[in-house]
């Protein structure tokens, strides 16, 4: 009705679709999500809605992180910053197959039930499962009051705002910059020293202006968007921190513009996809400036050297002519890299979808939240 497309149009405050909208929201999402959280003295995190004490956070023995779709990435993102921040062992694994696999659970670990809309059913009945079988699960929700908030009854809430668009970007970033908070309290109790913890502390700060710093170069993200929107399949490589990245990047892609994309560790190329690599197959290879830099920069040249278009996202001091095009992204501190370096992904994958003429907000076949079977 009118009365609809008026409230509609009220709510895009002037920005084409909620997709858009809600990518240029990400600077003040995460402010929401440090408000109040981030402690100078002891150069660690608050997360009160936890309700655990320090012993009971030092007796955790892995943490095991359950989302489905992007919350499942994300947990991958929360694995990693728990073992590089606390060293403490800790996986990722999709909520959908752990509530159907018999699961073993360790009444030590900590589990966290990662959703944006808080009502998947596959994330709730994996939370359901754990607390039948005793044990100790927290979620990391958007949405207060939720099905899977009320169900843990612990945990850290995202404070991304609301959140319309099918494809998820400011509350998937929010999930991100919540476990570097919760890897970070997890090392701080631990072996984290304060040096280490204020340089996250100093790192998740400037999250926000590095986020706007990069939507400032969308026009030249569209630009190579246009270019590429019509290739048939293309590659996201990545390694170590950056693997759950190209995972994400491609899975975008796929969600809103509807070109098949595949994720590669860049390790495994070798092991099979290269055969796949021709002028035709465009890969975007996400390459951190950490140890190991060379290794990206040598994958990088092995797929050119078959021919293969390489779009290059990194915030290394990479000379352009390394790659056919290079995205730039700013530098925070190398554990907060992977956050930055999925947000090109999301306006990579917008600007094919809007070359490709797609309705970015609902993409065919998917739902925003899935509360069935
Ligand atoms: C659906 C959406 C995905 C989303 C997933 C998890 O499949 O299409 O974009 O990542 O659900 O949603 P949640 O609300 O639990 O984060």
């Amino acid at each position: 009705t009118t009365i609809d497309m008026a409230a509609e149009d009220y709510a895009l405050g002037g920005y084409p679709d909620f997709m858009r909208k809600e990518i240029a929201e990400q600077s003040e999402a995460v402010r929401r999500a440090l408000r109040g959280r981030l402690d100078d003295r002891f150069a660690t995190a608050r997360l009160g809605g936890l309700n655990m004490d320090a012993r009971e956070l030092r007796g955790i023995s892995k943490v095991v992180f359950l989302g489905c779709g992007s919350a499942y990435y994300a947990g991958q993102l929360g694995a990693q910053l728990v073992e590089e921040l606390a060293r403490i062992p800790a996986t990722a694994e999709p909520a959908s197959e752990f509530r159907y696999r018999n699961p073993v659970v360790d009444p030590d670990a900590l589990y966290v039930a990662i959703s944006q809309s808080g009502e998947t059913l596959d994330t709730l009945a994996a939370v359901q499962e754990l607390q039948r079988k005793g044990g100790r699960v927290i979620g990391a929700v958007n949405a207060v009051g939720s099905a899977i908030a009320r169900q843990c009854g612990a945990g850290v809430f995202l404070h991304a705002g609301p959140e319309i668009s099918v494809a998820s970007t400011k509350a998937l970033t929010n999930m991100t910059v919540s476990f570097t908070m919760l890897a970070l309290l997890l090392g701080r109790v631990r072996d984290l020293s304060a040096a280490d913890g204020q340089r996250i502390v100093d790192g998740l700060r400037a999250v926000p202006d590095a986020i706007d710093q990069l939507i400032g170069d969308e026009a030249a993200i569209a630009e190579i968007a246009q270019r590429y929107a019509k290739a048939r399949s293309m590659f996201f490589i990545g390694r170590v921190r950056a693997w759950p990245v190209a995972r994400e990047g491609a899975q975008k892609l796929k969600e809103v513009s509807y070109v098949h994309a595949e994720a590669y560790q860049a390790s495994e190329l070798k092991h099979g996809p290269l055969a796949l690599i021709d002028p035709e197959m465009p890969s975007v290879v996400i390459v951190p400036d950490d140890e190991l830099l060379a290794k990206n920069i040598n994958t990088i040249e092995q797929i050119k050297a078959r021919g293969g278009p390489v779009i290059a996202v990194t915030n290394a001091d990479l000379p352009a002519s390394i790659a056919d095009d290079v995205i730039r992204v700013p530098k925070v501190a190398p554990e907060l890299d992977p956050m930055l370096l999925t947000i090109p992904l999301q306006l990579l994958a917008y600007h094919c979808a809007l070359a490709l003429g797609r309705d970015v907000d609902k993409p065919r076949n998917l739902a925003k939240s899935v509360t069935v079977e």
